[in-house]
């Protein structure tokens, strides 16, 4: 049924004349693109044409789409408005030409990936509301007179999503295949297995799933999901249908605990243990001194290269903690019965891990699939065949390269790392660390000069970002930490070097912002910041003057009255001077309209704080203590029982575990007394124990929040001399981070106007 079918010439609206729709507005930018004056009307009368029936698919896929925006009825015709030709003259199996004139659009490429890809740049060329699924109606839908000749910088352009910390239902990965389809990424790789899940159902050992993809956290709150057969067949198919490869990543033999969960006889000591439920590294492997984990990897492995038709598998390789192969007799064994000894190059567990890999290698080459691997693979020795992930860098991609091994490269350090922030960590939504703005990402050029010079350039198949999952609790995260960045990584992979532009490529994302509305992608809008500093409470005690800029120029509103702001709001154009209190409430606003998170910024007039009249008498602080298990401050009122000592610094208040697997030791602590400020100033603070209170005032708040890169501290205006000081710290498990995980028990502080930040040291504390 067509719904509507704009049906009135004469008063539609110009869409293409909307400032995000002027322009060419493609991503990633063709190798070759030249406009002509001309402009292309896609009406009422348009209609398709194919040269063969196995173009079919094809043209059913976008007939389909354009159909749901426009209403038209997109009829197959012998000479259609638009023309889809194989032709064996367009060289490249990703590769196409496109023609758009007055008259018509003419697709040609000698494949049907190269057709779908010339097709995609035509709807890039059209009104982004090309993407709505519902009818846009009263519409002039216009494309640029232009010639097109285009195929891809590298064959592999590609996405890892973790879908072991967090799963990604099987429609929520549907909207990320159609959209990754749309930017010419080829290559979907899902992280399947890790510490924390195992991810698909393999029917002859069943426990992998029963046990192993569920997680019970300390609170007894279980975390599941996993996909079985049908649903991996329905992806896969999907994903084919747009030309997307989806890799599985089995990690092995470290990140392997939740398949060991399941089946103990797979690690050095057939132990039990639970799937974790923390973020961090275990010392609980596979055993690669035992048959029996091969065996089981060979059963595993047969079932998923059935599954997955794709050339490659990934086997993961990654941060395998083989301390345990030292002592472990079954490693030893093997160790010994194939020569794995320590040499100037490496070292006997090292060849061992590789030993482990060479023979995972074995096993997916019986099944047709070539190994891919992170690049700790390389350190016993590089597997005969495999394709390396340089992600430590780009150094193990140029070794791989210079082996003549193909390589992918990732590189945490080339803004390849894409759960990393993309701004600053006190404008955004939790993240577990780095900043890889998307110029960051944009800029990375996976060709190191090094390989040019050596002639070995060829090695490198391509590029890919990954975001992994731990601190990415829904799916609507996911999808604000990699989009638009994944954008930035399609243009990397595919466009040639000359051709990058980010002010360009800037002004195009406004454009691919209203593509993926039309997608229902929750997309990151740069957040306002401050240049300088950016904190979310500002002190001052005369007048005080707030600046706001984005990582990409960007509108925003405000407002002060602490009301939303909309789009009626007042513009920011100049920093906000203040002199009494105020809230700022700050947010990002797209051509199209849409806007981004709000931005809330306390601004608060404040007295120097008098210090204590008189020096406390003792070095050190007191500390109360009690292994109770509390989760927010407020419970700690409860608390009955305290055990009470001298602390002679702060730190100390953090009890460190010292067996890294057992789980959280739950209590609380609180020191108190009194802290020296060096000299009259207003000063920021920042820790991540639970609660901090200075003068009596609240200076860092945790509470409830996982303590790790606090983003909650606050400022005071202190007068030189001795101020209390409280520090509460509940031990406890938020968000899978353990507060003691990334927690030295520091309170940091520095004065405005300074860069660094200093701890609190034994000498500034005393109590009475
Ligand atoms: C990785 O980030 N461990 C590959
Ligand atoms: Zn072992």
């Amino acid at each position: 049924m067509i719904a509507c079918a704009g049906l009135c010439s004469c008063n539609k609206e110009k869409l293409s004349e909307r400032i995000y729709n002027q322009g060419i507005n493609v991503i990633p930018a063709p190798e070759q693109i030249a406009q002509g004056s001309g402009t292309f009307v896609l009406d009422k009368d348009a209609s398709i044409g194919i040269s063969h029936d196995s173009l079919q698919p094809v043209v059913s896929f976008y007939a389909q789409k354009m159909r749901a925006s426009t209403g038209f009825g997109l009829p197959q015709k012998e000479d259609g408005t638009i023309r889809l030709t194989i032709d064996k003259t367009v060289t490249g199996n990703e590769a196409y030409q496109l023609r758009v004139t007055e008259d018509g659009v003419e697709v040609r490429a000698s494949s049907l990936r190269g057709l779908f890809y010339g097709m995609g740049t035509f709807l890039q060329l059209l009104p982004a509301e090309i993407e709505s699924p519902e009818c846009v109606d009263g519409v002039e839908w216009t494309a640029p007179e232009v010639e097109v000749t285009d195929s891809p910088r590298f064959p592999y352009r590609g996405l890892m999503l973790d879908v072991t910390r967090h799963f990604i239902s099987v429609e929520g990965l549907k909207k990320h295949i159609d959209m990754l389809a749309s930017i010419k990424i080829n290559t979907l790789h899902l992280h399947l297995s890790d510490y924390q899940g195992w991810r698909v159902e393999i029917k002859k050992y069943p426990l992998l799933t029963e046990v192993g993809s569920r997680r019970i956290d300390e609170y007894g709150k279980e975390y599941s999901g996993y996909y079985t057969q049908d649903d991996i067949r329905e992806i896969v198919e999907y994903a084919r249908e747009r030309f997307i490869t989806i890799i599985p990543e089995i990690d092995v033999p470290g990140h392997s605990l939740a398949a060991i969960a399941a089946y103990p006889e797979l690690s050095c000591t057939g132990e039990k243990y639970e799937v974790m439920s923390r973020w961090g590294r275990f010392p609980v492997v596979f055993c690669p001194g035992k048959e029996v984990m091969f065996e089981m990897l060979d059963g595993i492995f047969a079932e998923m290269c059935a599954l997955f038709p794709g050339p490659y598998f990934h086997i993961g390789g990654d941060e395998c903690p083989k301390e345990v192969w030292k002592t472990c007799p079954h490693c030893q064994k093997r160790i010994q019965e194939e020569g794995l000894w320590t040499d100037s190059k490496h070292s006997s567990v090292d060849k061992l891990q590789s030993y482990a890999i060479a023979r995972c290698e074995r096993i997916l080459k019986k099944y047709g699939k070539r190994m891919i691997g992170w690049d700790e693979i390389l350190e016993g020795g590089l597997a005969p065949d495999a394709t390396v992930m340089s992600w430590r860098g780009e150094a193990g991609g140029i070794a791989s390269a210079l082996m003549d091994h193909d390589v992918i490269m990732t590189p945490a350090s080339g803004g390849m790392y894409i759960d990393y922030y993309q701004g600053n960590s006190q404008a955004e939504p939790f993240a577990w660390g780095g900043y890889v703005p998307i110029s960051k990402t944009y800029s990375y050029n996976p060709v190191p000069d090094t390989l040019v010079q050596m002639g070995k350039e060829q090695y490198i198949r391509g590029v890919q970002a990954n975001a992994w999952a731990e601190c990415m609790y829904t799916e609507d995260i996911v999808e604000y930490r990699v989009y638009p960045r994944i954008l930035a990584v399609a243009e990397v992979g595919w466009t040639p070097l000359k051709n990058k532009d980010f002010a360009d490529f800037s002004r195009r994302l406004n454009n691919a912002a209203v593509r993926m509305d039309c997608r229902g992608i929750n997309y990151h809008i740069p957040v306002p910041e401050q240049p300088d500093y950016c904190r979310n409470h500002v002190a001052f005690t005369d007048s005080t003057v707030v600046q706001f800029s984005t990582s990409r120029p960007m509108k925003m509103v405000y407002t002060l009255d602490g009301t939303e702001p909309g789009l009626q709001s007042a513009v920011y154009t100049e920093p906000l001077v203040f002199r009494e209190n105020g809230t700022i409430k700050i947010r990002s606003v797209l051509p199209s309209g849409r806007m981004g998170i709000v931005r809330e910024v306390e601004v608060e007039r404040q007295t120097f704080l008098p210090a204590s009249a008189e020096e406390p008498e003792h070095e050190g602080l007191r500390l109360r203590f009690s292994p109770t298990r509390c989760l927010y401050v407020s419970e700690m009122a409860d608390v009955k029982e305290w055990k009470d000592s001298i602390l002679t610094s702060i730190e100390p208040i953090v009890k460190l575990r010292k067996n890294k697997y057992s789980g959280v030791e739950f209590y609380v602590a609180v020191a108190d007394g009194y802290f020296y400020v060096p000299e009259d100033g207003i000063y920021e603070f920042s820790s991540n124990n639970t609660r901090i209170t200075v003068g009596g005032r609240l200076a860092v708040d945790n509470d409830g929040k996982p303590q790790i890169n606090s983003k909650y501290g606050r400022s005071l205006a202190l007068c030189k001399g001795w101020h209390s000081i409280k520090v509460e710290q509940i031990s406890n498990f938020i968000g899978g981070w353990n507060s003691q995980q990334r927690n030295d028990g520091a309170v940091r502080f520095r004065k405005y106007g300074e860069q660094a930040w200093k701890r609190i040291t034994a000498d500034q504390l005393k109590y009475n």
